[in-house]
């Protein structure tokens, strides 16, 4: 049976990490660091993501600015607001919750996040730098950098391995993609027009699942003794639980679990790291703002 990778252990080992530093460098007078937190609208899923990073965030020491703006808040309005907290010198991260509204568009949003801010590390000038290995200071997106994290953590070896990504988005499929390149991985990137797929995710060593549809990735896709990580968070019926429903990965965790070497479960894998990573991101944007 494979090893379950838990994504909570790691992520509490990581929190506690970048407690101990913030407490060092508080203790040495320096600002403490600061992530604008802004939220639009009222959906309920974004409300409770929010409320898990600013908890994270006071857990290890990190001042959390929140701005809560209504759902019919126009463009420019907002682009305001981000200004505002990219001048902000006590402000060293600036997470949009997304999705945002449709009346707004989520690409010219976070395209005005000053990249050095950008602890979400989705502005296209920190995407691009992942693809040009460029030397500028960047920001790695948090899920992606998340999953390399439990690889690492759990020893897995990347080089000259057949990585196998399942999804193409470009918070996720695309910066991992080439995350996992860098690290000179065999990298093939799958989507729904990808032909053969059980047999292309049968030849991985690692398999990263991101396609967002609920138990897509069954065992017999895999090869024995691959690594899973499994990004996706779906809701599905389940009249035994008191909510009506569970959630559950891109990949038939119970089944998968028989065949793979490691595996993350859902909840409790990759959740926790994304999380983990964006309280990294904000550390290193105020260390990098101190030189
Ligand atoms: C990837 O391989 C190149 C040689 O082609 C090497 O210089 C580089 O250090 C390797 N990258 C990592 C992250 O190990």
């Amino acid at each position: 049976m494979a090893t379950i990778i838990d994504g909570k252990a790691v992520g509490d080992a990581i929190l506690e990490e970048i407690r101990a530093q913030v407490a060092t460098s508080s203790a040495a007078g320096q600002v403490v660091p600061g992530l604008a937190v802004v939220l639009v609208g009222d959906r309920k899923d974004s409300a409770t993501y929010v409320r898990m990073k600013k908890k994270a965030c006071e857990k290890v020491g990190i001042r959390t600015v929140s701005v809560t703006l209504p759902a019919d808040i126009s463009f420019d309005e907002l682009l305001k607001h981000i200004d505002t907290l990219n001048t902000d010198a006590t402000v060293h991260g600036i997470l949009v919750q997304l999705p945002l509204p449709a009346h707004l568009n989520e690409e010219l949003v976070l395209n005005r996040i000053v990249p050095e801010k950008d602890v979400d590390g989705l502005h296209p000038m920190n995407l691009a730098s992942l693809a040009i290995k460029s030397k500028l200071p960047y920001m790695v997106a948090c899920t992606p950098a998340g999953c390399l994290e439990l690889l690492d953590r759990y020893k897995i070896p990347i080089e000259g391995k057949r990585a196998v990504v399942l999804g193409r988005s470009r918070i996720v499929g695309i910066p991992m993609s080439l995350l996992l390149l860098e690290r000179n991985a065999t990298v093939t990137v799958c989507h729904s027009k990808s032909q053969n797929l059980e047999a292309v995710v049968r030849e991985a060593d690692i398999v990263i699942a991101c396609c967002g549809q609920a138990q897509m990735v069954k065992a017999s896709w895999l090869k024995h003794g691959a690594a899973v990580i499994d990004v996706g968070i779906n809701a599905i019926d389940d009249a035994t639980k008191k909510a009506g429903y569970r959630l559950v990965g891109d990949v038939d965790f119970e089944q998968a679990k028989e065949v793979a070497g490691a595996i993350t479960p859902v909840p409790g894998g990759v959740g926790p790291m994304t999380i983990a990573m964006l309280l990294t991101n904000t550390l290193l944007a105020q260390q990098r703002s101190l030189k």
